[in-house]
Order: C-alpha cells, then sequence, then structure tokens
C-alpha cells in the first residue's frame, strides 16, 4: 500500500514536472510573416516510422526532398526528386550539408533508448537549429508528443501513470527540454505533439489543439496523418509558435 501511494505521488510530480518543463502557451512568442512557399525540405529521422510517412506524402506533394539518415540504407526509397545524405544529429558538422539550401525542415526524431538519462532529441534538435541559424532556414516543425507541458496528463492513464513514470521517464524529461529549446530558439517553429501513433492509413482528418487527448484513455493518431498535418505546417502560419496536440 505505501508503495503504490509512493508511486503515484512519484508519476503525479512526473505529469506536473512535465507540465512545467514543455511548452505551455503562454510561451508563444513568433509572428512569422508569410514567405514564400517552400520548395526544398529536409527530413530529419527520415527512417523512422513517421519519418518515412514524410518523405512519402513530401514527394507526393512535389517537395524536392533532402533525407537525413544515420544509415541511408534503411530508407528504402528512390525518387528523382529524393536525396538521402548521411547525418547523425549528435554531430553537428555532418547537418551543414544537410541543412544548406532549404526551405524547411521537418524532424520526426526518435530513439529507443529508454533507460538512464538521456539528451539524445533536446542536443540533437539543438544541433539542428544551430545548422539552420548558420543557413539561414527558418521553418522548424518538429514531432514531440502528448503528455508534456500544456498537455501534460492528456496521453491517459494508461501512459500517465504507467508508460511515461515507468518504462520513459527520462525520455520524456528530454522531450520537454528539447521543447523549450525550440521554443527559446528564435526559429518559426511548430511543435507538433501526437497521441499514441499507429501504422494506420491517412485519414486526412483530425483533432487539434491545446484540448486535444484525454485524461483517461489513450487517443491515436497514425504516423500517417502526423505526417500530412506536419507537412500542412509548411505553408500555414496560423500555428506558428504553438504545440497543437493532435489526435483522430
Ligand atoms: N510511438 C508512439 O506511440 C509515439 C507517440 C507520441 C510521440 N512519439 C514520438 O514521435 C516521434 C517519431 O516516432 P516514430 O515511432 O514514428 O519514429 P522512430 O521509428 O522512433 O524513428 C526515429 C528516427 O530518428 C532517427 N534517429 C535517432 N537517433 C538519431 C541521430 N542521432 N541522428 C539522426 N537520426 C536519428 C532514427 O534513425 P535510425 O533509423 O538510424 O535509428 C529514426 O529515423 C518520436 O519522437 C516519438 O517519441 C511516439
Amino acid at each position: 500500500m505505501t508503495f503504490l501511494v509512493l508511486f503515484l505521488a512519484y508519476a503525479v510530480i512526473l505529469s506536473v514536472g512535465l507540465w512545467r518543463a514543455g511548452v505551455r502557451p503562454s510561451t508563444r512568442d513568433v509572428h512569422s510573416a508569410p514567405g514564400p512557399s517552400p520548395t526544398r525540405v529536409l527530413i530529419v529521422g527520415a527512417t523512422g516510422g513517421t519519418g518515412r510517412m514524410l518523405v512519402d506524402h513530401a514527394l507526393e506533394r512535389g517537395y524536392e526532398v533532402t533525407a537525413l539518415a544515420r544509415n541511408p540504407a534503411g530508407l528504402q526509397r528512390q525518387h528523382p526528386k529524393l536525396h538521402v545524405m548521411t547525418g547523425n544529429v549528435l554531430d553537428r558538422a555532418s547537418l551543414d550539408a544537410a541543412v544548406r539550401g532549404q526551405d524547411a525542415v521537418l524532424s520526426a526524431l526518435g530513439h529507443k533508448r529508454y533507460v538512464g538519462p538521456t539528451r539524445i532529441l533536446s542536443d540533437g534538435t539543438r544541433n539542428l537549429m544551430d545548422a539552420m541559424k548558420s543557413h539561414g532556414v527558418r521553418r522548424f516543425v518538429c514531432e514531440t508528443s502528448l503528455g508534456i507541458g500544456n498537455t501534460a496528463g492528456r496521453m491517459g492513464l494508461y501512459y500517465t501513470l504507467f508508460v511515461i513514470p515507468v518504462v520513459l521517464p527520462f525520455y520524456f524529461w528530454d522531450k520537454a527540454r528539447q521543447e523549450r529549446l525550440i521554443a527559446a530558439g528564435g526559429l518559426d517553429w511548430i511543435i507538433v505533439r501526437p497521441g499514441a501513433l499507429t501504422n494506420g492509413v491517412k485519414r486526412g482528418r483530425y483533432r487539434l489543439g491545446p484540448d486535444v487527448g484525454s485524461f483517461l484513455w489513450t487517443v491515436r493518431i497514425s504516423r500517417a496523418d502526423v505526417a500530412d498535418f506536419m507537412l500542412n505546417q509548411l505553408t500555414d502560419n496560423s500555428l506558428v509558435g504553438t504545440a497543437p496536440g493532435v489526435a483522430q
């Protein structure tokens, strides 16, 4: 019984910490002026689940796509408008060539190193944003997750009381740090916070905003729909400087 009470207290404190550490509405301080529509986009995390959807949908929309991959063979895609570049977000020098000449960057960075403190997402994102600033690339669309900042608790009870505190505490803490860096980075940013990801098909319909998600149930969205929403942010300025949740 004591263990259960202590565990619940830990889970609640972690959620409050993620609420405080992540981006909240008051952090909106970007006012992007409409610019020319982007034609060249860099996709980071291109070999991952969302990343592959981003590559496919960006090519369908006619973009000139550069995919950053640690292992280009993992992408398994070929297209006249697809350029694959080897790079690692933790190696700042490897990012310059990928970022140079782009109109926008989309990131679906993630990893599976759940045990122990990690800074892969925050350090990698800082390197990426440094490279963007060096090369004058302003639009940054980055996937994080529901459960952070003003969406803390909105992944549902299973995530709030089990997955995040037991499996992903360090991972989510790094995501909150990543969000803070993005919000303070001075770029035209949009943080995209999906619910639990599925490999379902694109429906093109989803709910979005700060109230998306449930404190009780796990909300879901397909990676294809997340990619669709992220690509919409390349030409839509209405959500610049915000961190909306997205779910079906
Ligand atoms: N799974 C969920 O239910 C869920 C829910 C909400 C949010 N999210 C978040 O959504 C994001 C995307 O998730 P996903 O499952 O679609 O993607 P994923 O399959 O986890 O793919 C992550 C991508 O990041 C790349 N990456 C990792 N470390 C890198 C590094 N140092 N340099 C360059 N690239 C690196 C991976 O490359 P390699 O192929 O080389 O490993 C891979 O392409 C993640 O941030 C995840 O936490 C997930």
